[in-house]
């Protein structure tokens, strides 16, 4: 009962059960926190029971060493080995995604998986047809967002858009729902993670997912709906380079009151 984020499952007594309150229907949340939570299995949902749930195995904690060194140590990637990554495993990065925190659990991500590097390429390059136009129309600004150097390298031969990564997993939701961008941030935040621990390597492409919701034929080119927006997007494949230590970051600049 306290465990529920919405207050919606009560009991008279002591000596009574638990029982949902009559608005339980139009209220959870589907968090499945109740039947996830409860010792003895007690509680069954209509659509989650506790032999539904994958139980928690204590073996299986992360020590706070291995928290501390498995986050600080995650990198973002950019220099990939010419290998793809087979579609079960991108299942799986998508399936871990999809546990991520989301505003009332509303799970509001959709996925756009590029699975062919001959099409990461094409879209790289609808991004540099993008900027190119930016640059005309708008040189200081394409200059202070770092278009004009991605452009000329590109015509170097270096792709500075999806740094010649095999893959792309771009995230869109509803562009009138008030968290997208928090939710789908959260998201892909957890699967660089659980990327980083099979021996993938992902990094955010910031350039793309931008270019993707102001450019029309990159955003067709996805075959996105017309009321979503692109909330993120990510370069994946295998790390070239193994990194050996963790960088220095700033200090935490906090208030504390
Ligand atoms: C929202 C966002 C957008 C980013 N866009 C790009 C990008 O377009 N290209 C790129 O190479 N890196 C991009 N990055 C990666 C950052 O540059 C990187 O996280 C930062 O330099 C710190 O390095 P680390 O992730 O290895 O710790 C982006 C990161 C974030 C969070």
């Amino acid at each position: 009962m306290a465990e529920c984020p919405v207050r919606i499952i009560s009991m008279e007594s002591k000596e009574e059960y638990p029982t949902p309150t009559p608005d339980f229907k139009e209220l959870c949340l589907k968090c499945g926190h109740c039947v996830t939570v409860c010792p003895m299995g007690a509680l069954s949902l209509d659509w989650l029971t506790p032999e539904d749930c994958k139980p928690i195995m204590e073996e299986l904690w992360v020590t706070p060493e291995q928290a501390e060194q498995f986050l600080c140590g995650r990198r973002s990637i950019r220099a990939f080995k010419e290998k793809t990554v087979p579609r079960n495993i991108l299942e799986k990065l998508l399936e871990i995604a999809c546990s991520a925190a989301s505003a009332k659990n509303q799970q509001p991500w959709h996925w756009v998986v590029v699975e062919t590097p001959s099409e990461v390429r094409r879209l790289a390059g609808m991004v540099i047809k993008w900027m190119r136009t930016v640059i005309l129309s708008n040189p200081e600004a394409a200059e202070a967002a770092g278009f004009t150097r991605a452009v000329a390298s590109w015509d170097e031969g270096y792709d500075r858009i999806c740094r010649g990564a095999p893959h792309v997993i771009a995230a869109h939701a509803d562009k009138n729902w008030g968290f997208g961008s928090e939710d789908c941030a959260l998201a892909l935040g957890l699967l660089d993670l659980y990327a980083t621990s099979i021996g993938l390597g992902a990094c955010w492409g910031g350039y793309f997912y931008k270019a993707v919701n102001v450019y029309p034929p990159l955003f067709e080119a996805l075959g996105l709906p017309s009321d979503h927006f692109a909330f993120g997007a990510m370069m994946l494949g295998y790390p070239k380079f193994k990194y050996q230590r963790i960088p220095i970051r700033n200090r935490p600049r906090v208030t504390w009151k």
